[in-house]
């Protein structure tokens, strides 16, 4: 592979539910997510949380082990129910101090933290008193818990994102019910993405008027496959551009252009809220960075409702009927255990698409990586493949880097194997092996290619 500049951000990522189990420990209060995986049916295996990687006992450890693949920066997010055990109101100090003390541990192995306030684990005492991200104060409770926060780790936490993926909040936990808080409704995901919108501008806000002076960035994260024309012809190239607008554009568009897309609008009616004038001042520019989880690609045709229902692929396409996109693989690609297809040039064209219509913002691609049926052999993970998917996206983030596009960094999802929402612990992303019977870690394959990289790749810094 071709160098990195020696600035770049090399990190990996986890999330607190995923990762820190303690679900009930220590004065934590309950999440959607522990009430969800409490639902027969909802979670293969009827996995949950629990216990999950015991992170929240074993962080030591896995601090040392980033120290040992070399990366500059580790993504995390802070449960919001471990430190404001009912969501608002009193605060649970044994969580603020299990969080203080893993910057601490991150600091001294010269790890920079970039921390995540909302990674989906809402405080269950939220949506049962005041509808979760449907109710009308939500928006000023985040706000109260991300002051809290910054006034806590503020002083060391120097990068902060406030929400990981609206998206999927929206359309995963309050169109398609899949995830928590298992909502199903064509119209609830848009109330929903409005108010995570303001919830955002809000934190933003209050971090730039009343914490500027611990000098940090903070931004959002936003997920977005790319979405390919099936076809030449325009109705399907307006058919791809339209997805991603109703995919990306729905959140980055308010935040950069100070509103919804068009398409979104027209298409949506009364079922998409509208901004006042106020709140769109509020909104735009509220962030410093682009934040971007991307995974896979798939090609995108117009649906015009004939479309013969055996080619599509309607898990990953939102609330498809409202966009008149019809999804389909390429069987000639590769496939991860997700089933989600190995498509590296589609990350290269997602990075330019957002670099021209967001007018060259810096990007971080806070999530990048794979899940494949990894195993321990005389105590090693050979992941070739997630070996090979690595080097080809980030190949392809090198192509969109020559072309201009400024990406900055780069996490790799995840640090370890971890809870994977519904699929359980079945999935594995990790680039370290979980044993989840003896909560032992071994450092696959890819870990140790990433050590290498990271070494190559840093070598001024
Ligand atoms: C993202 C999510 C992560 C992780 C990953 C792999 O959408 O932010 O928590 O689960 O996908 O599915």
């Amino acid at each position: 592979m071709k160098k990195f500049p020696s600035d770049f951000i090399w990190g990996t990522a986890t999330s607190s539910y995923q990762i820190e189990g303690a679900a009930a420990l220590d004065g934590k209060g309950p999440s959607i997510w522990d009430a969800f995986t409490g639902i027969p049916e909802r979670v293969h295996n009827g996995d949950t949380g629990e216990v999950a990687c015991d992170h929240y006992h074993k962080y030591k450890e896995d601090i040392q082990l980033m120290k040992d693949m070399g990366v500059k920066a580790y993504r995390f997010s802070i449960s919001w129910p471990r430190v404001l055990p009912t969501g608002k109101g009193k605060v649970n100090e044994a969580g603020i101090k299990f969080y203080s003390d893993l910057i601490d541990e991150l600091l001294k192995a010269d790890i920079v933290p970039w921390v995540t306030l909302y990674h989906w684990d809402l405080p269950l005492a939220l949506q049962l008193e005041e509808d979760g991200w449907t109710g009308a104060n939500i928006s000023d409770h985040f706000a109260a818990y991300a002051d809290l926060c910054f006034d806590r780790f503020g002083d060391r936490v120097k990068n902060w994102i406030t929400l990981n993926e609206p998206w999927v909040v929206a359309i995963l936990g309050y169109g398609q019910g899949v995830f928590a808080p298992g909502r199903v409704s064509n119209s609830e995901p848009y109330l929903a993405g409005h108010q995570l919108i303001l919830a955002h501008a809000k934190a933003y806000n209050l971090y730039k008027e009343k914490y500027s002076h611990q000098n940090g960035v903070i931004g959002i994260t936003n997920n977005c496959d790319w979405r390919e024309p099936l076809t030449n012809s325009q109705a399907d190239k307006d058919a791809a551009e339209r997805a991603l607008h109703f995919f990306l554009a729905w959140f980055a568009d308010p935040i950069y252009k100070g509103d919804y897309p068009d398409t979104m609008k027209e298409r949506l009616g009364d079922r998409l809220p509208t901004f006042t004038a106020e709140e769109r001042a509020m909104v735009l520019g509220t962030t410093d960075f682009f934040g971007l989880n991307h995974y896979t690609t798939m090609y995108a045709a117009h649906d015009d409702g004939t479309v013969k229902k055996e080619r599509s692929v309607y898990g990953n396409g939102g609330i498809s009927e409202d966009q008149m996109v019809d999804l389909s693989l390429d069987k000639n690609w590769t496939f991860t255990a997700m089933n989600w297809a190995v498509v590296p040039w589609g990350c290269q064209k997602l990075l330019e698409w957002i670099d021209e219509r967001y007018d060259r913002p810096d990007i971080y691609i806070t999530e990048n990586g794979c899940a494949y049926p990894d195993k321990i052999v005389d105590g090693k993970v050979n992941d070739q493949a997630r070996l090979d998917y690595y080097k080809g996206y980030l190949q392809a983030c090198q192509t969109a880097m020559d072309k201009g596009v400024k990406l900055k960094g780069y996490f790799a999802w995840s640090f370890m194997d971890n809870f994977e929402w519904a699929s359980g612990y079945e999935k594995r992303f990790g680039l370290h092996f979980v044993d989840f019977e003896t909560l032992e870690r071994t450092p696959k394959a890819s870990a140790l290619w990433f050590r290498e990289v990271i070494g190559e790749n840093s070598a001024d810094v």
